[in-house]
């Protein structure tokens, strides 16, 4: 007997090994255009990249000719994604500065690690809101992950809270606000419900050569730039413990924060923090600590002894878009109490889910926001603990052979003792220095930028990219002694 089946059964087709061609989907349409599209992005990214060591270093185009390239009123029509990128990259070249190669000493700025540049682009690419767990797991345990790695590597307590911002301006803005939060708390004010009207003072004392984001930071914490009191600091920029045990001593007792640095932006000198946390600790006072490239030392044991007594702070502020070379944007904070770290930043509504993983909104100012963790956790994961060692060994090792070739020219004074990665360099004058910056920039073989450094005009070199060789060191450094030469026939012409 034949079995029975029912018409359902009689009427449904085999299903087929291969379906064969398909009318496309709205969905598979926009899934080409997004693969289109990013084959583009890719071809381009390679082709900047295989220019990049070679490339002209500075700006090729004056303002008014990247506005006449870039700046057209927006259209009533759109364009092809493809069209808009290689419309883009081309508009864009001239302008396009080579601060992530290897002969870039400007400011304090990184390259991109091959790996980091690469979680950068999956980041985009997976567009992942790492703002709660439930959002994105993956982002989360490699947030809590990187965020473990980086304590481990600066020596820092391994309980610390850890938020990924966008540099150290935000790290700064959110370890101060933990700072703020658990200073008041302890003066009996809850600043996140009352607010700072009709709070008790509190004393803020910091480096005369703290740096310009800290005071930002506090402007924007409603704690005001003018009431900091400033610490003196020694020739290298070091603040000062007697003075500051004098200050502290001198105190109305008002709950006070202390701000102290590693890494001078100028010099690079690092604030001798043992003795700034034993006072600090007998005084009762938060100590933050502004790291945003030095704090990298603690990684290498060769140089850790200049970061020696991070660990013991209240709060940190750091970068991985500085030494770590982490692309833009990537900053690090961390608070040694993870509890007043959550406390200042938690943010909780009905519509949020609660979660057993890492909810990074806890940690950082930002609900939404980039996935920050993946490049940071590519970039360790690429380098290992003894390639940090490395990279921070080797940029300042090339510090100091640029400034020896340097400073072997008569006239050329190097004005800091090259602890780290930082040189500063004069040439006889603030006139001849300022020209000499200008020409180094205009030739483009590599590009510096110029300081006031105890009212004299001086060159930083910032060594900080993890691509630059003793070669790139020495082109750049014969590209200085000429451009000081031609300067001076110049001027000797003139006169
Ligand atoms: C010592 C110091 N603190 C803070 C910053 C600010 O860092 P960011 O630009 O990542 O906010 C810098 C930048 O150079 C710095 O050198």
């Amino acid at each position: 007997m034949e079995p029975k089946t029912s018409r359902l059964d009689q009427g449904a087709p085999e299903p087929e090994e291969n379906p064969g061609p398909q009318e496309p989907t709205t969905s598979s349409i926009a899934a080409i255009a997004a693969v289109a599209a990013a084959r583009a992005a890719c071809e381009l990214a390679v082709s900047y990249l295989e220019g990049l060591p070679g490339r002209p270093v500075g700006e090729r185009a004056t303002l008014a000719e990247l506005r006449a390239r870039l700046g057209a009123p927006l259209a009533d029509q759109g364009a092809e994604p493809e069209a808009v990128l290689r419309e883009l990259a081309a508009g864009a070249e001239a302008g396009l500065i080579g601060s992530a190669g290897p002969r870039y000493f400007g400011f304090v700025i990184g390259g991109s690690l091959p790996a980091a540049l690469g979680a950068d682009w999956l980041t985009s690419t997976w567009d992942q809101n790492p703002g709660t767990y439930s959002v994105s797991p993956a982002a989360a345990v490699v947030e809590e992950t990187a965020a473990a790695w980086v304590l481990e590597l600066l020596g820092l307590p391994a309980t610390a809270g850890v938020g990924f911002v966008t540099g150290c301006q935000m790290a700064h803005v959110t370890a101060l606000a933990a700072a703020r939060h658990a200073l008041l708390a302890r003066a009996g004010w809850d600043v996140g419900e009352n607010g700072l009207a009709g709070a008790p003072p509190l004393r803020i004392l910091a480096g005369a050569e703290a740096h310009v984001t800290l005071f930002r930071a506090l402007r924007l914490l409603g704690l005001g730039s003018r009431a900091v009191e400033s610490v003196e600091a020694d020739g290298q920029g070091r603040l000062s413990p007697p003075a500051l045990a004098r200050r502290l001593a001198a105190g109305s007792g008002a709950p006070t924060l202390v701000c102290a640095q590693v890494g001078n932006v100028n010099t690079g000198a690092c604030d001798p923090l043992v003795e700034i946390a034993e006072l600090t600790r007998r005084h009762g006072a938060w100590l933050h600590v502004d790291g945003a490239f030095g704090l990298w030392a603690a990684a290498s044991p060769r140089l850790r002894h200049l970061a020696a007594g991070a660990e013991l702070a209240d709060s940190w502020a750091t970068d991985a878009h500085k030494w770590l070379n982490v692309p833009y944007d990537s900053g690090i904070v961390a608070v040694a109490d993870a509890g007043v770290h959550r406390a200042a930043m938690t943010a909780t509504a009905t519509y949020l889910q609660q979660n057993e993983g890492r909810d990074a909104l806890d940690w950082v100012p930002e609900f939404s926001r980039r996935a920050r963790g993946f490049a940071v956790y590519a970039a360790l994961r690429s380098l290992g603990r003894r390639g940090v060692a490395d990279l921070v060994e080797r940029c300042c090792r090339l510090a100091r052979r640029m400034a020896e070739a340097l400073a072997a020219e008569p006239g050329v004074e190097v004005l800091n003792d090259v602890v780290l990665n930082q040189v500063l360099v004069r040439f006889q004058g603030d006139e001849l220095t300022r020209a000499v910056i200008r020409r180094v920039q205009r030739q483009g073989v590599c590009w510096l930028g110029g300081t006031t450094w105890h009212g004299m005009a001086a060159m930083r070199v910032s060594v900080s990219n993890w691509s630059t060789t003793d070669a790139d060191v020495d082109l750049s450094a014969r590209a200085i002694l000429a451009a000081l030469r031609e300067e001076r026939d110049a001027a000797a012409a003139g006169s």
